[in-house]
């Protein structure tokens, strides 16, 4: 009773002296104060602080350091200057090494909590990067205006649309640097505005860049609101004799009042629409609505690490199911007796099969369609599953359990959604390994492989 008359008595804005005890699984600081949890971004574990309330929810409060008291030793300077307020970071104040313990032992965490998995007979390893900066070869960066009518692009704060300007982001690849600098020059030199949301007016929404880490093929895709505007071409021709890394753009048409960032009609401005990179020695077409993991190096990793695991041999039927562009079974397939990739996007298909045929593997084939339907239809040796955050639908799992795979390899970017897959696969399959790759130092995010093999093959 004591407690809750005091809970009652502080208040928005009031700051409040509080010692952090873990982290969310987004990477905030989780500090209590009279019975009250307080999520506290950038407060790191064993650190005490005056924090600012910010926000009162029913269950829990959010607020804002004001002055740290005691420092973790594991506590660094951020090497980006826009750390605290662009909020695409959480670890930027943070050792890599202690980053790369806690993401294992938060995701650890939640595949006992949630998967109600056993870790008795295995211990994960988690793969770090050598050098956890400037390693995303992909950016859509929002264009719009400050408070002050001001021209601005950068990074949206977390969880809001306020664009936060950036001149470099630490964790981006550094062509973004001088190609962005320039399409904002050229937008005030030739008058094409900034897509204003509010007013739902303007021309350039989003600015996507690709970069082919291997390659060194930059794309360029331009994401504008109308589908002529003064200057157009103009645009373009400056912006590749400012850039002439820049080896092809595209125009992408979204006039829709949408938080979706591509528009489904594209127009190529520049070079031919795409470009090549390199994985594992395998050559990838990419164009721009094609999925393409972002960090080149890990993905490297991540991927020997998933056809490692499935320990393929010349017998095998293999079924690449979320395949984007083929990646994952491109590689595996010299180890396979045939692959069979099946993806939801009709362009990354085409590019898939395109893949095939430049690099001259034969033993693979590419289908577009939904992950959910496949299956009915034949059953496979071993199954790569690397689906988008959402994880795999019921439907699926039943019939992935019901066509009796000899192992499972899932590659998962959401260790929330791969704990509740597995509490069904689990039924039938053995968990014989988890590990995790830092796919996106900096960030919350964990990418984790599972081998699962079955209990009830015969
Ligand atoms: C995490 S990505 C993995 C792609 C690929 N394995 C790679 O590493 O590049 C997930 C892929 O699943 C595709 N996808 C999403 N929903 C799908 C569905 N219902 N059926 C098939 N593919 C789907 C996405 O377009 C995306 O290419």
């Amino acid at each position: 009773m004591k407690n809750n008359l005091k809970e009652l008595s502080f208040k928005r804005g009031d700051v409040v002296r509080v010692k952090c005890v873990d982290f969310t699984f987004d990477g905030q600081g989780l500090a209590k104060h009279l019975n009250r949890v307080i999520f506290v971004p950038s407060l790191l574990i064993g650190e005490e602080a005056e924090v600012e309330i910010l926000y009162r929810k029913k269950d829990y409060d959010i607020g804002k350091i004001t002055k740290i008291i005691t420092f973790s030793p594991f506590r660094i300077n951020p090497l980006c200057k826009c750390a605290t307020a662009c909020g695409g970071c959480s670890f930027q104040n943070l050792d890599y090494q202690k980053e790369l313990e806690i993401k294992k032992n938060l995701a650890i965490n939640t595949l006992k909590t949630v998967g109600k998995i056993s870790f008795k007979f295995f211990s994960p390893k988690i793969i770090g990067m050598d050098d956890p900066i400037y390693y995303r070869n992909k950016m859509q960066i929002p264009f719009g205006y400050d408070k002050q009518h001001r021209l601005v692009y950068g990074l949206y704060k977390y969880k809001s649309h306020d664009i936060v300007p950036i001149n470099e982001c630490i964790i981006s690849s550094k062509e973004h640097v001088s190609i962005l600098a320039n399409i904002k020059k050229l937008m005030l030199e030739m008058k094409i505005k900034a897509y204003d949301e509010d007013l739902e007016k303007g021309v350039l929404r989003h600015v996507l860049i690709r970069v082919g880490k291997a390659s060194k093929e930059v794309m360029v895709v331009l994401i504008v609101n109308e589908v002529n505007f003064k200057n157009k071409k103009n645009f373009v021709n400056e912006l590749v004799k400012l850039n002439p890394e820049i080896t092809t753009v595209i125009y992408n048409y979204n006039l829709r009042k949408t938080n979706v960032i591509l528009g489904e009609k594209e127009e190529v401005a520049y070079g031919n629409g795409y470009i090549y990179d390199y994985l594992l020695g395998v050559k990838f077409k990419i164009s721009s609505k094609s999925f393409y993991q972002v960090n080149h190096d890990q993905c490297e990793k991540l991927y020997s690490l998933a056809i490692q695991k499935a320990m393929l041999t010349k017998e095998d039927d293999v079924l690449d199911l979320y395949c984007g562009i083929g990646t994952i079974g491109l590689i595996a397939a010299k180890y396979a007796k045939k692959v069979q990739g099946i993806e939801i996007v009709k362009e990354a298909i085409i590019d898939a099969k395109e893949n095939a045929k430049i690099n001259n593997i034969n033993n693979i084939n590419f289908l577009v369609g939904d992950a959910k339907d496949v299956l009915l239809k034949k059953s496979y040796d071993v199954i790569f599953l690397d689906p988008p955050r959402k994880g795999l639908d019921l439907s699926l799992i039943k019939q992935i359990m019901n066509s009796h795979p000899k192992k499972i390899v899932y590659v998962s970017c959401d260790v929330g959604t791969l704990a509740r897959d597995l509490t069904y696969l689990t039924k039938n399959y053995n968990i014989d390994s988890i590990d995790f790759v830092d796919m996106f130092p900096r960030t919350f995010h964990v990418e984790t492989v599972v081998l699962l093999s079955n209990r009830t093959a015969k």
